[in-house]
Order: C-alpha cells, then structure tokens, then sequence
C-alpha cells in the first residue's frame, strides 16, 4: 500500500523529432489512486509523450514530481522517481524466460533476496505467469506476454505507471483480465496513465481523461463525461 499521494504534472511539454513539432505544449496530470487515460488516433503522439516522460525523448516544457521538476533527468533515474512505462508492442525479449524477463525489471535492485521477493509478488499477482516461468516469452500467448510486459514494468516498485496501448491486438476477455489488474492496482494506491486508441475501454475506466489530437489535448474531463460527449463519441466510438 502506497500511502503518499503524488501527482505527476506535466507542463507545455514540446517534443519534436528534427523539424517536426510531434507534441506542440501539451498539459496535462495523472495522481496516485487514480487511473487516468491519453485517448488519440494513430499518429496522435501518444508514444511520444509517453517517452518524453519516461526520460526516453528529449522535450521542452516541464516534468514535476508532485512538486520537483524532473525534466532534466534520464531514464534510469527517473526510474528512481517511481515512474515505470510498459511501453507499446511490449518490450519483452522473446529468447528469454518469463523469470529471467522479470528480473530484468529490477535490474536497479542490487539485493537478489529482495528481486526474488518481487518476483514472487508478481506471481501472486499474474498466475498464469507462475505456472510459465520456465518458458522463454517468445511462445507466450499475447495476452500472457502483456502480463508479462506489465509485471516486468511492476518489478521497480512504481507508485506511476504508464501504458502504451496495453489492450493492442488482444481478445476482449483477456483485455477484461488486464484492465481488472490495472483497478486491482489502482486499488493498491499506484498512479495509472493509460494510452489507448481503445477510447471506449479506456473511458470507462478512468476517473480522468484527455483527447490527444495530432499533438494536441483538444479535450479533457471525467472519463464518464467523455463517453457521452457527442464530439468524443463521433471521433472515437462510432
Ligand atoms: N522516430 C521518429 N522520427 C520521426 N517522426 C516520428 C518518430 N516517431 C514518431 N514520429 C511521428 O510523430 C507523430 C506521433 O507518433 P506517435 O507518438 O508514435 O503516435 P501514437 O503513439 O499516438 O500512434 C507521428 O506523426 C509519427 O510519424
Ligand atoms: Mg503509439
């Protein structure tokens, strides 16, 4: 259990990759407790912004850690700060187990006694996972490679999570399976960023949510209030 709250805000962020502006000073928070979606088309920037936090991109505009500004540091250490991505096309390396994918997660963590009780933790959590951890992830169902790409990103103990389209190329059952995980978690106090095109699942889950447009936010509001707006529903849900 997490108790102390925290909110990752994010400033006038800019990314561009050469000459082009992807993300054009978008504006945005996420908090603990709560799960909080980026809904956008393809192309939209959800990726991008998405690195950009994660320390992955160089931007402009501002990262703050409840109130410290995290912008100026990498990846590794902003790891530090409890923030984790469990990025798109998840990320895991297919010759390997699932144990050894796991402890990849906490390659930070020096003491083995503390990255085995972690992975115990996740085993707990996934058990579809434990009854694989000897088969290397390559010939993991797709399903059980995105728990397997969420439990890894779990590893470094983040009160932040964020996920890039974690419900991509997956049956609706085990999509339900997933976004039960991502309440359950909720429930524990972590903060989650969802990205998705999946507006509609998205929508329903979170308490929060933004239109991400060609690198722009063009709404935002409840996620519930989102569902019925006739613009999101144009856009996205029909
Ligand atoms: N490495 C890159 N180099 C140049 N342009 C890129 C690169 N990655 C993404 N883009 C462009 O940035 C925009 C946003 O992409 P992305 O963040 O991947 O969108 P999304 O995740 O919403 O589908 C797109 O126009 C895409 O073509
Ligand atoms: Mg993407």
């Amino acid at each position: 259990m997490i108790n102390q709250d925290t909110t990752i805000s994010v400033k006038n962020l800019e990314v561009s990759y050469g000459m082009i502006k992807a993300i054009k000073g978008i504006s945005f928070e996420f908090k603990s407790g709560e799960i909080t979606a980026l809904i956008g088309s393809n192309g939209a920037g959800k990726t991008t912004t998405l690195k950009a936090l994660s320390g992955l991109l160089p931007h402009s505009g501002e990262v703050l850690f409840n109130h410290q500004n995290i912008s100026a540091l990498d990846a590794p250490a902003r790891l530090k700060y409890k923030m984790a991505l469990c990025p798109e096309g998840r990320g895991i390396f297919p010759n390997l187990t699932v144990t050894e994918n796991l402890m990849l997660g906490a390659y930070l963590e020096k003491s083995k006694a503390k990255v085995n009780e972690l992975i115990e933790q996740q085993f707990t959590m996934f058990s579809r996972l434990a009854e694989r951890r000897k088969q290397v992830a390559g010939t993991l169902s797709g399903g059980e490679q995105q728990m397997l790409a969420i439990a890894r990103a779990l590893m470094s103990e983040p009160k932040m999570l964020m996920l890039d389209e974690p419900s991509l190329g997956l049956a609706p059952v085990i999509i339900e399976q997933i976004f039960q995980k991502f309440e359950d978690l909720r429930q524990r106090g972590l903060g989650l960023l969802i990205v998705e095109q999946n507006a509609h699942l998205a929508l329903e889950v979170s308490a929060k949510a933004y239109v991400l447009e060609t690198g722009a936010i063009t709404l935002n509001g409840k996620g519930s209030d989102l569902l019925s707006d006739p613009r999101v529903v144009e856009a996205y849900l029909t």
